[in-house]
């Protein structure tokens, strides 16, 4: 039966190869991006979420099976903690109770292998306690000091400790919604497709994120594993992070540590 399904950042990359891969299965897709989406919204502050949620709450009748949020950024700047962090959560808890209406709910999200990389606690902290203000003051001092390398892992660090948290509430686990998480190693997007471009970098890639498993994917890849959390199918996996990374993951944290 035709599921209706929103997408985060369904105008490129994972999200764009999710929602054809959901349209080409007959699933009904409402796409929320910045640009050539059914629902356009700024997902970085609060007042963008709060139309994202009210549009496709209008599109979708009330009632969602199914939230995958992949809109995300990876500058050096603040913006992922807007973006990836609260921009996630904003939007999958003003949807929770559209899902919670469906009668096979399920979410997830898009992590990263960088969420296992050094983060800045501070911000980390902030993003947990659901204070965006701190965690954007946090955010700028790291930004300014210039180790802002280390808020895209934040805000991804950040992000699979609040699901792991509420996944098992009764908001969720107890309304029947799966929710778990893939992170990817580097997939071939646009948002990789600078450091292809930059041989130096590259290689900094390739030992930070090394992929001895068919090395850098494409985004179907990601897609479809999102597709099969969120499908009726997975009715008992949740709060999981699913490293899709070509062996980063235990390559970088090693047999131990998992
Ligand atoms: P992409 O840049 O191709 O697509 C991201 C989409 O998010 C774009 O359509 C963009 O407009 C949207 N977006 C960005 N800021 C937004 C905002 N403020 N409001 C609404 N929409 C916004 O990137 P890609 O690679 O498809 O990334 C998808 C997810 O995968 C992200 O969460 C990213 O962090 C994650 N990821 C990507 C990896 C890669 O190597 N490409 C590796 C690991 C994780």
């Amino acid at each position: 039966m035709a599921r209706t399904i929103a997408v985060t950042g369904s105008a490129s990359g994972i999200g764009a190869a999710l929602a054809g891969q959901l349209r080409e299965q007959g699933d009904r897709v409402i796409g929320i991006d910045l640009r050539d989406a059914d629902v356009r919204a700024d997902l970085s502050v609060p007042e963008g979420r709060a139309s994202a949620v009210a549009a496709t709450l209008e599109e979708a009748g009330g009632r969602l099976d199914a939230v995958v949020a992949c809109a995300g950024v990876s500058d050096f700047t603040i913006m992922p903690v807007k973006v990836n962090f609260f921009g996630v959560v904003g939007l999958l808890e003003g949807l929770r109770p559209a899902l919670a209406a469906a009668e096979a709910p399920r979410a997830a999200v898009v992590g990263s292998i960088s969420g296992t990389h050094p983060v800045d606690d501070d911000t980390v902290r902030a993003c947990l306690d659901g204070d965006e203000p701190a965690a954007i003051a946090a955010a700028t001092k790291v930004e300014e000091s210039g180790a802002g390398g280390r808020l895209y892992p934040s805000s991804k660090s950040a992000l699979a400790q609040w699901m792991r948290r509420v996944c098992v509430t009764p908001e969720w686990a107890g309304a029947g919604i799966p929710l778990n998480a893939i992170a990817p190693g580097v997939v071939k997007t646009p948002m990789s497709a600078p450091l292809f471009e930059d041989e130096g970098m590259l290689q900094i890639m390739k030992e930070a994120v090394p992929m001895p498993l068919n090395g850098f994917a494409g985004p179907e890849v990601i897609a479809d594993a999102l597709r099969w959390l969120v499908s009726p199918a997975n009715t008992h996996m949740t709060g999981q992070v699913i490293y899709l990374d070509g062996g980063a993951e235990a390559t970088l944290r090693g047999p131990a540590d998992f």
